[in-house]
């Protein structure tokens, strides 16, 4: 198994995997109104592949977004290993080996939304949230943040923006 940098020539793939693990209405999810035309963070957009095969098995993503205070954070997401090859740790790998890139690249803060169980292990916790607001019904208990910089999670006060991208760059 490997891990290697997204493709263009991998979106399909993707696609189906997020299809299977999501469903076709996972756009509906608040997540989503951070994605929607903001492309995810190219350096921290990997796959998991079987390289005596070539398939895809697993797929991660960060996306830009900013903070109430004006701070770029990131938005984890979505993470899908096919369920054919869930628990045996790839999700683990493939989270611990991005984390490690996001912070080699200078992110101070990550954000996601999902199980808490799976993901306090990595040191995302509600308790970082709580003073951010989002735009849409979420369940705030999976509402959840990584302080990579001490405390700069903790005192923002506001609602999430979506990253504004500059069509001029
Ligand atoms: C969630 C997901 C990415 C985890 O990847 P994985 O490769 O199956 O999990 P790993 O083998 O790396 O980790 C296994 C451990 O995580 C736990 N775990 C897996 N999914 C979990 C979940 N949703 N909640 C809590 N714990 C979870 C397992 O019990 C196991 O714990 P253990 O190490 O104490 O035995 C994968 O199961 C998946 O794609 N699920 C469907 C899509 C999804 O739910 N994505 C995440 C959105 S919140």
């Amino acid at each position: 198994m490997i891990i290697r940098p997204e493709q263009p020539t991998d979106s399909a793939a993707i696609e189906a995997l997020l299809v299977i693990c999501f469903g076709p209405d996972r756009f509906k999810k608040t997540a989503y109104r951070f994605r929607e035309g903001v492309a995810p963070h190219p350096d921290l957009s990997y796959v998991m592949e079987d390289e005596t095969t070539g398939t895809v098995i697993g797929t991660i993503r960060y996306w830009p977004v900013m903070l109430p205070d004006g701070t770029q954070s990131l938005l984890l997401g979505p993470i899908a290993i096919d369920p054919s090859r869930q628990s045996e740790g790839m999700g683990i790998d493939l989270m611990e080996y991005s984390l490690e890139k996001a912070k080699a690249l200078g992110a101070r803060s990550i954000l996601l939304v999902g199980d808490a169980p799976y993901y306090n292990r990595f040191g995302f916790l509600r308790e970082n949230t709580l003073g951010i607001t989002l735009p849409g019904w979420v369940d705030l208990n999976r509402f959840l943040g990584l302080e990579i910089e001490p405390g700069i999670l903790k005192k923002q006060h506001g609602m999430l923006q979506k990253m504004v991208v500059s069509k001029e760059e």
